[in-house]
């Protein structure tokens, strides 16, 4: 039976860095989306399914202080902590599996790129809603990229939900405000064009 901890421990165990579909050198939407929300250094950032993205790197070198990644594979975060080397103490490491997370406080912004569309049964839809309204405070941030309904049907090998800027709004509907959506593309490593929807929410 699929295992999906199992799953992204072998990718991470066998693909390097530069090697995965959804690798960036700078991960420029997420950072814009960032900024955009115009929190104040401290605040609380969280990446869900943060993997060894660089996303953390950019945000600390921009001098954000309070930053959180979280993923389900521990060898991916182990491998940002390397990376990062002393930097790495600065970052709060959550190994979860994002249906699993209970947060222990509160975030003022989420950001997951790529990592939300696996989830593709209903109740594991149902309880990341849950989980993102209750981990973020009234008039926090959530950003959310999923591959679009033109992107790729699949992501490291298995399925994944595509959504439109509309349908992912509607996901959020009841918690959240639509700030702005993006349609972009990402080219990976081997050249192949994914088309992504990028959407930032205000929560209500
Ligand atoms: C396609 S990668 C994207 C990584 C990173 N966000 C980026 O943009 O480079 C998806 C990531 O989500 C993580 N992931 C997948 N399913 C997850 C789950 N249910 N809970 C937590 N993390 C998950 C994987 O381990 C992987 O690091």
């Amino acid at each position: 039976m699929f295992n999906r901890t199992t799953h992204w421990e072998n990718i991470y165990d066998t693909k390097a860095l530069t090697e995965v579909s959804w690798y960036q050198q700078k991960p420029t939407t997420s950072l814009e989306f960032i900024e955009r929300t115009k929190i104040s250094f401290d605040e609380a950032i969280i990446d869900i399914g943060g993997g060894d993205s660089l996303l953390v790197d950019y945000l600390l070198e921009l001098g954000y202080t309070n930053v959180s990644v979280l993923d389900i594979s521990s060898k991916a975060i182990e491998r940002a902590k390397k990376r990062l080397g002393a930097n790495a103490e600065k970052v709060k490491w959550i190994v979860s599996d994002i249906t699993d997370f209970k947060p222990t406080e509160k975030y003022k912004v989420w950001h997951d790129r790529a990592a939300f569309h696996f989830l593709t049964e209903p109740n594991d839809v149902a309880i990341y809603q849950k989980t993102i309204s209750n981990a973020l405070n009234e008039g926090g941030f959530a950003i959310v990229g999923t591959f679009s309904e033109n992107g790729p049907k699949k992501c490291s090998g298995i399925e994944i939900k595509q959504y439109s800027t509309s349908e992912l709004t509607e996901i959020f509907n009841s918690h959240f405000n639509k700030i702005k959506c993006e349609n972009t593309d990402h080219t990976t490593p081997s050249n192949s064009i994914q088309n992504f929807n990028f959407c930032l929410f205000q929560k209500k």
